[in-house]
């Protein structure tokens, strides 16, 4: 634990009157105002960031979950004040909610720095929301700690459980071979997401909460508590009480997250066989305290770390299933030996600590022991190569082992809606063998949507093809599957290789190598690139902000102005 502290409370930050007095007298003449007493405003403020929103169903319950940390705030003697943050609502927004994650993450920043609190807790689910919050917070140098909102349960359609969203693209893929029709799918729609919660697969959120767990920003076995279980609301409570112990105890989040905290939480991450999308939060949370892990050094993590969870989109279970089984600790147990065991968690405790008593029971269909793992090598590996030199990521627990060494002719789309209006068409020039390549999809080029799985063309699909090579610049959710190489880095908008590529030049991939070549002549692609043009910037707004200063895949896709000053880099 560390040295006691006296907490500031409403004097933490004054307004700049020029008169500190009255800076103070006016604050608690408006803290009376919202009826609260001498006695309460005294104590140690503990700030509750929420990001409720109608165009948020995965954060539907966090009034409930802001009124229990409320509670665990008063038991434990603080004053809680709970403020809002933009919500970002994964299917809700518009190009994508990845271009308003680092917008959540200064509104998350400005709040905590600009308030008075000695602590605040976060409050997110939703894919971009977590890894926001840690972003800001890790910027804004405050204690906090995580809460998440947990995953939603599954439902049933025809005798077999649904969960949001890997059954969604399993339904939809059937719908759009042929096999069920209209009615059939409209029905499915209704049971993929039938509570509140997070999607109930080991999709970004889900991974997001786990990597959250042991990087030690949250408190150990919340983060696959589904979001309708009552011990979601006593895990809240019980964040708020330790949020007060922050307060009096200060824990700053750089002294928990740190390159050996972020290489554990990239262990998890490979044995969960988790989203894609999670190497781009880490890097942006890590980058945002100066952190680097190389992507050899992520290679290595997964070459070295077995998948052990055997949940969809990878595997069979739900996120449901991962709680009951056992959940984060289980798993970090079993990994033990691979782990950084002395490093600092939100609570005051080691991980060593953490992880001293025994998992108790755990379900190993769900969870496997390190001696019989699902896979000897983990989920995720970067790969590099002509098309790719700054790199690019494949999951290749999602991918098809036989798609795994093979050399293609390129189907190229130029951008999304180049995609859009050709994929299903009967004149498209297409093969099974053939590998499709979109571009212009990128941080730059489209904001970096999930579309990098690419739909199988239709009349490939209802000739029962069920898997393709995929290459493109844009991310892809975490509840989706496939031989898809994703976040090609420098990407197509910005004068990467993979702008030269055309329709019939040659590609190859090679997991064991992990290399993504174009095999076209480097004369060649230098001539391409001279008749190359950028595509034209937006203008105002936080638009015109986000394309001038977004950074590419490998560097978290943060804006350049956010990241914080290198750190030496983690021992191996
Ligand atoms: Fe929010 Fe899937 S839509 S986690």
């Amino acid at each position: 634990m560390s040295a006691p502290h006296e907490p500031l409370g409403l004097d933490n930050g004054l307004t700049n009157y020029g008169d500190r007095d009255f800076a103070r007298y006016l604050r608690r003449s408006m803290a009376h105002s919202m009826g609260v007493s001498d006695e309460l405003l005294s104590k140690p403020i503990v700030g509750i960031a929420t990001s409720p929103s109608q165009f948020n169903n995965c954060h539907r319950y966090m009034p409930e979950l802001a009124e229990a940390v409320a509670r665990g705030v008063l038991a434990a003697g603080g004053l809680p004040r709970e403020f809002p943050t933009i919500s970002l609502g994964e299917v809700f927004l518009n190009p994508t909610s990845m271009v308003f994650r680092n917008l959540m993450s200064m509104d998350v920043e400005e709040m905590i720095r600009g308030q008075p609190m000695d602590a605040v807790v976060l409050i997110g689910g939703c894919d971009k929301t977590v890894p926001a919050q840690l972003m800001g917070a890790a910027s804004a140098g405050r204690p906090a700690i995580q809460l998440v909102t947990g995953p939603m349960m599954t439902g049933r359609h025809k005798g077999e459980r649904l969960g949001a969203c890997t059954d969604c693209r399993r339904f939809w893929g059937k719908f759009r071979a042929g096999e069920i029709d209209r009615v059939e799918i409209k029905q499915v729609e209704t049971r993929l997401a039938t509570t509140a919660g997070t999607c109930a697969v080991m999709g970004t959120a889900s991974t997001m909460a786990c990597i959250t767990e042991a990087l030690g920003m949250s408190l150990p076995g919340t983060a696959a508590i589904p979001a309708v279980d009552s011990q979601r609301l006593v895990a809240a409570e019980e964040t708020g009480k330790a949020a007060v112990r922050l307060a009096r105890h200060p824990i700053t989040p750089d002294q928990v997250i740190t390159s050996q905290s972020v290489e554990n939480a990239f262990r998890l991450l490979m044995s969960l066989g988790g989203s894609t999308n999670a190497i781009v939060h880490l890097t942006a949370v890590a980058g945002r305290l100066g952190i680097r892990i190389s992507p050899d050094r992520l290679n290595q993590i997964s070459d070295e770390t077995p998948v052990l969870v055997d949940l969809k989109p990878v595997g069979e279970g739900y996120m449901e299933d991962f709680h009951a089984a056992g959940g984060v600790g289980a798993v970090l147990r079993e990994l033990k030996p691979l782990l950084h065991l002395d490093c600092l968690t939100i609570d005051g405790t080691t991980l060593r600590q953490r992880l001293e008593t025994p998992a108790g029971w755990v379900d190993r269909k769900v969870i496997r022991s390190f001696e019989q793992p699902i896979s000897p090598v983990g989920g995720l590996i970067a790969l590099s190569g002509t098309l790719a030199p700054h790199g690019a990521i494949f999951k290749r627990a999602a991918a098809t082992p036989a798609l795994f060494e093979v050399e293609g002719r390129a189907v190229v789309f130029e951008g999304l809606e180049d995609m859009a209006a050709r994929i299903d068409s009967p004149d498209l020039d297409v093969n099974a063998d053939d590998i499709l390549v979109l571009k212009n999809a990128g941080p730059h080029g489209a904001g970096m949507p999930e579309a990098g799985y690419l739909p199988i063309p239709s009349k490939l699909a209802r000739a029962g093809v069920k898997d393709m090579v995929r290459i493109s610049d844009a991310r892809m959710s975490g509840t989706a599957y496939g031989t898809i190489v994703l976040h090609v880095a420098p990407e197509a908008a910005v004068g990467g290789p993979l702008a030269t590529v055309r329709s019939g030049d040659r590609i190859r991939l090679s997991v064991a190598n992990k290399r993504i070549d174009l095999l076209v002549d480097e004369a060649e692609i230098q001539r391409r690139l001279a008749q190359w043009s950028p595509p034209p910037k937006p203008e105002r707004g936080y638009a015109a902000l986000y394309r001038n200063t977004v950074l590419q895949a490998p560097e978290g896709c943060d804006l350049d102005f956010l990241v914080g000053r290198a750190k030496a880099p983690a021992s191996t």
